[in-house]
């Protein structure tokens, strides 16, 4: 069921310089890039960081520039889109940029009557609840979200070689918000809707996995280097459910893209249960949360996976020696995975000194670099 990732890619010839904006590496394919090396499994010069939600409220330049603007207005300007997701980078250092946009976006798009609300969330006008609603979801086409793809292939002169990573909603985490109405702490309707309407249920994530994909397809051929797969509201159903109504429809996004040959990454929250099923679902990396020790994570995710994560995004508010001595333990664990990619266990926190998330990627940096020791895991 679930794909399993083909051969690895070929590797391009060997770079002698960094790319320049003017010779991005093709989409795909390979470059000096640490990020796609630790996703890979290479060895990469350094452990790689990047951050969730590392585009956003945590940056007081982020804040001036959307001020009057509301959020989703803001995804559908390439040129604020290119801006959003270069000030992390520029300001931090890190080895990745992860598109700005919102995983409710391709829904929109394909013209479902939703807003992102401030301080609250995705907030849909029509829930979808019934055969009339799941059957009015139609696919998603390139003509729908040019904006999108406008702004990836802006993105590419702008990053020069660092990787840029596009992302999707999973059809759970979609699925909630559209048969709820809006944000959820129990998701009481969707889970009953599973098991009232199991057909309905399979009809509608089959359609959000079709949509997800095409979203992911998209933003790979207008230049991403990575996907990401946003399975944050996994961790609420139990580890049989997740593998009965949630993880064949994320195996199939995932499968979606798997000729592209980027590396996909597969991240949910409190999914300490569920990690030998996303194993099993086929992406290349699994990010996992705070809340499962990297060492403890490989085991369950299993061999040829590498992992991302896992510092508790509320420790970036603890004193300095704190998040140091967090970070080590992090890299630490982090060594039994097959291959690594630093990040914390899940978004940027509002209220995050945007100084203490530089510091991290230097730290990261720092006692990282250097030849690592030869490991059996390639
Ligand atoms: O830096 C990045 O990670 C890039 C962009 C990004 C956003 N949303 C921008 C955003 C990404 C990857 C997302 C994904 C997303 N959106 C997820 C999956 C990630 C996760 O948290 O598990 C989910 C569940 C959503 C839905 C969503 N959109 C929520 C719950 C919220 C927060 C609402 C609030 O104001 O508290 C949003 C809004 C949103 N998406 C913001 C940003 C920067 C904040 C809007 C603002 O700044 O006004």
């Amino acid at each position: 069921m679930s794909a399993r990732p083909g051969p690895p890619e070929p590797v391009p010839p060997p770079s002698t310089s960094v790319p320049g904006p003017e010779s991005a590496p093709e989409p795909g394919q390979g470059s000096a890039s640490a990020f796609l090396a630790a996703c890979r499994r290479e060895q990469p010069t350094h452990t790689p960081v990047w951050f969730m939600r590392q585009a956003g409220r945590s940056l007081p330049e982020y804040r001036r520039l959307r001020e009057g603007v509301p959020m989703l207005e803001s995804c559908a300007r390439p040129e604020m889109v290119v801006e959003i997701t270069m000030q992390p980078v520029r300001r931090h250092g890190v080895d990745a940029a992860i598109l700005y946009s919102d995983i409710v976006v391709p829904l929109k798009a394909i013209g479902i009557d939703l807003d992102i609300v401030p301080g609250t969330g995705p907030v849909v006008a029509a829930p979808v609840r019934r055969s009339a609603d799941v059957a009015a979801l139609r696919p998603l086409t390139a003509d729908d979200v040019t904006y999108v793809t406008d702004a990836v292939s802006g993105l590419r002169g702008e990053l020069g070689g660092i990787p840029l990573i596009g992302f999707a909603g999973a059809p759970f985490t979609l699925a909630s918000y559209l048969v709820e109405g809006g944000p959820s702490r129990d998701h009481v309707r969707t889970k009953a809707l599973m098991r009232a309407e199991p057909e309905l249920w399979h009809d509608l994530l089959g359609r959000l996995a079709t949509i997800a994909g095409e979203f992911l397809r998209l933003q790979v051929q207008a230049g991403a280097s990575a996907v990401q797969l946003f399975d944050s509201w996994a961790g609420t159903l139990s580890a049989a459910d997740y593998a009965r109504y949630c993880q064949p429809h994320s195996a199939a996004v995932l499968a979606a893209v798997a000729d592209l040959g980027v590396p996909r990454i597969h991240f949910g929250v409190g999914t300490g249960e569920l990690l030998a099923a996303m194993g099993e679902a086929g992406a290349d990396v699994v990010g996992v949360d705070w809340r499962v020790p990297l060492d403890q994570a490989t085991l369950r995710v299993g061999p040829g996976r590498a992992l991302q994560g896992n510092l508790d995004p509320a420790v970036t508010m603890a004193p300095w020696d704190a998040i140091d001595e967090a970070v080590r333990d992090v890299l630490r664990q982090g060594k039994a995975a097959p291959g690594h990619v630093f990040n914390l266990g899940h978004g940027v926190l509002p209220g995050t000194d945007p100084g203490v998330l530089t510091r991290i990627v230097e730290l990261v940096h720092e006692v990282t670099a250097g030849p690592l020791p030869a490991s059996p895991a390639g």
